[in-house]
């Protein structure tokens, strides 16, 4: 493998090796499947793994990339790069097969989420589970002798529980009680996502590429904060998309609206709508009836937030390249600007 090889050149790598881990779990001699339950997996995985953009799995080997600085990789060390990589998207694929059903979604990825299979129905919150033991398997068969294997390991456990605390809260904060559309403000939403979205997504891809690198985490806590930062900004872009985005780019049918979610449109339509639109949007938002969430829509077309959105995005951009900036490793530099200039102005 050549040292120099761009994120584009080790797609088809990264893919293969999802082949490899498939037909491993597949044949994990620590139990003994029958034929209908291999077929079953097979499928569960196929229909739920490798289906999305792979942002979140390719940063690990492309972050890993960066800091070797040039150095070249070994095929083992690509093949552990891209390994982890597949973890976290098996992590993903595990929490948005839950997430779906909780946020009563109907597409994900261009086809019907996993639940939404006659076949399916709630089997899939066991297949959840499986997904989430899978990660375990992956990293006991090929981590196991690595002097980092019990960090790595105490690293899934923890942004495991901060991305379940996140789903608490934004589970929580959509059906405590009467609907209140008061408790929707910045800090609120500014906790839910940083812990819902943004350490598995950002603090986690980065840090198994630093783990594998020989670093100490504990050192990071900048790249960490500015990670997070990163995955708040890419979730203010998932609620814009929500609404705005085209769900056959998106590959899903925005439910925020119906689903009286804590998003950044409802938070910053709140801060700047005049009375009688707060009346509107209290009446409408968190209905499932098309009318309402035209209306919301509406409101939210009269308030700019199209607009409010671009100089948010433009703003969050100029403060994490200074952020980035200030950071005393060129080489970790690079890997927090690769990582940026994947999910700036994305459309999907
Ligand atoms: C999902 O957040 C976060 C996790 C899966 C942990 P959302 O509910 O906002 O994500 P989408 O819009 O369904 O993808
Ligand atoms: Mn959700
Ligand atoms: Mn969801």
């Amino acid at each position: 493998m050549a040292s120099n090889a761009s994120s584009d050149d080790l797609k088809p790598v990264f893919r293969e090796v999802y082949g490899r881990l498939k037909e491993e779990l597949l044949n994990d001699p620590a139990v003994d499947y029958t034929e209908d339950a291999r077929q079953w997996i097979e499928k569960m995985l196929d229909y739920n793994v490798p289906g999305g953009k792979l942002n979140r799995g390719m940063s690990v080997i492309d972050s890993y990339k960066l800091l070797k600085e040039g150095q070249h990789l070994s095929e083992e060390e690509v093949f552990l790069g891209c390994a982890l990589g597949w973890c976290i998207e098996w992590l993903q694929a595990y929490f948005l097969v839950l997430d779906d059903i909780m946020d009563n979604s109907h597409t994900r990825r261009g086809q019907p989420c996993w639940f939404r299979l006659p076949k399916v129905g709630l089997i899939a919150v066991n297949d959840g589970i499986i997904l989430r033991n899978h990660i375990c398997r992956i990293l006991k068969k090929h981590f196991r002798d690595k002097p980092y294997y019990v960090d790595l390991l105490d690293l899934f456990n923890e942004v495991e529980f901060q991305t379940a605390l996140g789903q608490t809260l934004d589970l929580i904060t959509t059906h405590e009680g009467a609907k209140d559309l008061s408790k929707y403000q910045l800090p609120v939403y500014r906790r839910i996502v940083q812990y819902k979205t943004a350490y598995y997504s950002f603090y986690l891809p980065v840090a198994c590429a630093l783990l594998m690198s020989g670093e100490n985490l504990e050192s990071f806590g900048d790249v960490k904060n500015i990670l997070v930062e990163m995955g708040t900004y890419f979730q203010v872009q998932d609620d814009y998309l929500d609404c705005f985005g085209d769900p056959k780019v998106i590959g899903k049918i925005g439910t925020d609206i119906e689903d009286f979610k804590c998003s950044w449109l409802i938070v910053q339509a709140l801060e700047r709508a005049h009375e009688d639109q707060v009346k509107i949007l209290t009446e409408s938002y968190g209905r499932t009836d098309a009318d309402c969430v035209k209306t919301v829509k509406q409101v939210y077309r009269d308030l700019d937030l199209q607009n409010v959105f671009l100089e948010y995005e433009r703003a969050s951009y100029e403060k994490l390249i200074s952020s980035i900036e200030a950071q005393p490793s060129t080489s970790v530099q690079k890997v927090l600007k690769s990582f940026l200039g994947k999910i700036y102005k994305r459309q999907k």
